[in-house]
């Protein structure tokens, strides 16, 4: 691990007092660096590709508030609709146009979405369409993939967590991403698993590609034994195309859970599914769900000024095709230094992969010191935004060739 102690003694200081107030000196676990070590390095502003931490050096930044954001930190155009939405107030608690605007967006660019309902957080998406498949079903089991995360609640992290009922774990199968005979296995012997819930491109444990036939063959199965397929588009949802990754695979998952990047760096997501099977929800089903800052009117804003951004045209051409010559270059200099670790990728997402796992903490913080923040942790993607310039890669690329003996 490269040491500037200059750099390093303030946010140690910063994350020392930290520590003292919020648990662990952070408000979600993976800030804390606990997968790489050191002190995290505590953010003053943000604009574009770039941050500037309260050590006075500024990162290329590759986290992107964990790819929440695509038009990268402080779009112009989506802090003057926060500014003009914030003036007439931050919540009513009560309906605005804002959200059916929304949401008439959200269901014309992703068709499985004929319904959807706005949350605050990926978890609350997530744990809400979960709660709809078993109420529209009437069947308890959830199938989840060990490799996928869906958020903090009790269902998903069964087996993960303290403090999580221990009858929940009867409720969850957890299976193996990409192992197909499971799915079959247990969809043929349990005759009461309400949904499948599946990320479309495993985001969480590093990046894993679907294999070609696991999703249709998901869409198959659920169909077959009656069971809901959800997909959680939280990372996927946006990324790649004006729509969910569903679109560019061509499969039509029962209830699509989405945040991130519609809420333009605000907690704003949302789940939405064939009318059918939504209309089960409240006020108009049985299936309770609800939320004070839902829909708030501050972060719907934000969203809308977002999404009629990356909807214009080649905006996501444009993005897939630099991200992809990147790539090129990255893995060239992986060819070229014989470095035994692979750079996964997809669209503007990607994760370094080494064969010794170990080798990602002196491999993170040697890129924090020539300023370039990585996703603090080796299972975490990395994401460009449209904000990233050629010179940001440029610096990348000059800073990765010169790790070539820490990637070897
Ligand atoms: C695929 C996926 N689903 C759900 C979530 C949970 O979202 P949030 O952190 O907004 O609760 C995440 C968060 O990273 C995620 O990656």
């Amino acid at each position: 691990m490269v040491k500037n102690l200059s750099m390093s003694n303030v946010n140690h200081k910063l994350f020392s007092e930290a520590k003292r107030y919020i648990v662990g000196g952070v408000n979600s676990p993976v800030r804390s660096f606990k997968a790489v070590g050191g002190a995290p390095v505590f953010v003053k502003k943000a604009s574009g590709s770039k941050f500037l931490g309260e050590d006075g050096k500024t990162y290329i930044d590759y986290c992107m508030s964990w790819g929440a954001l695509l038009l990268g930190h402080s779009h112009p155009e989506v802090i003057s609709g926060v500014k003009q939405a914030v003036e007439k107030g931050t919540s009513y608690g009560a309906a605005t146009r804002a959200e059916t605007e929304f949401a008439k967006i959200i269901t014309k660019a992703i068709p499985s979405c004929e319904l959807a309902r706005l949350v605050s957080s990926g978890t609350e998406a997530a744990m809400s369409a979960i709660r709809v498949a078993r109420g529209y079903t009437r069947k308890n089991k959830i199938i989840k993939f060990k490799e996928c995360y869906h958020g903090h609640s009790d269902y998903f992290l069964s087996g993960k967590s303290a403090g999580i009922p221990e009858n929940i774990s009867q409720d969850v199968l957890n299976l193996d991403y990409n192992n197909l005979e499971q799915v079959e296995e247990a969809l043929g012997r349990d005759k009461d698993i309400a949904c499948v819930i599946v990320e479309p491109i495993a985001a969480n444990t590093g990046l894993i590609l679907p294999l070609k036939s696991f999703l249709e063959s998901l869409r198959k199965l659920t169909l077959k034994h009656k069971a809901l397929l959800i997909f959680d588009e939280v990372i996927t949802g946006f990324r790649f195309c004006f729509g969910g990754v569903q679109n560019i695979f061509g499969i039509i998952p029962d209830l699509t859970c989405l945040g991130k990047i519609i809420g333009g760096g605000f907690p704003l997501a949302c789940f939405g599914g064939k009318k059918e099977i939504m209309r089960h929800l409240a006020p108009l089903g049985s299936v309770y769900q609800a939320g004070t800052l839902s829909g708030n009117p501050v972060a719907v804003n934000a969203g809308l000024k977002t999404l009629e951004i990356i909807k214009r045209p080649d905006f996501y051409k444009r993005l897939n095709e630099r991200a992809g010559s990147f790539y090129e270059r990255i893995d060239g200099i992986i060819e070229n230094k014989k470095a035994n670790a692979v750079l996964n990728r997809f669209g503007t997402m990607f994760n370094f992969s080494f064969k010794d796992k170990k080798r990602f903490s002196g491999f993170f913080h040697n890129l924090l010191a020539r300023g370039i923040y990585f996703s603090p942790a080796g299972d975490e993607v990395c994401f460009i935004s449209a904000t990233h310039t050629d010179k940001d890669f440029e610096i990348t690329l000059k800073a990765l060739n010169h790790l070539k003996e820490r990637l070897a």
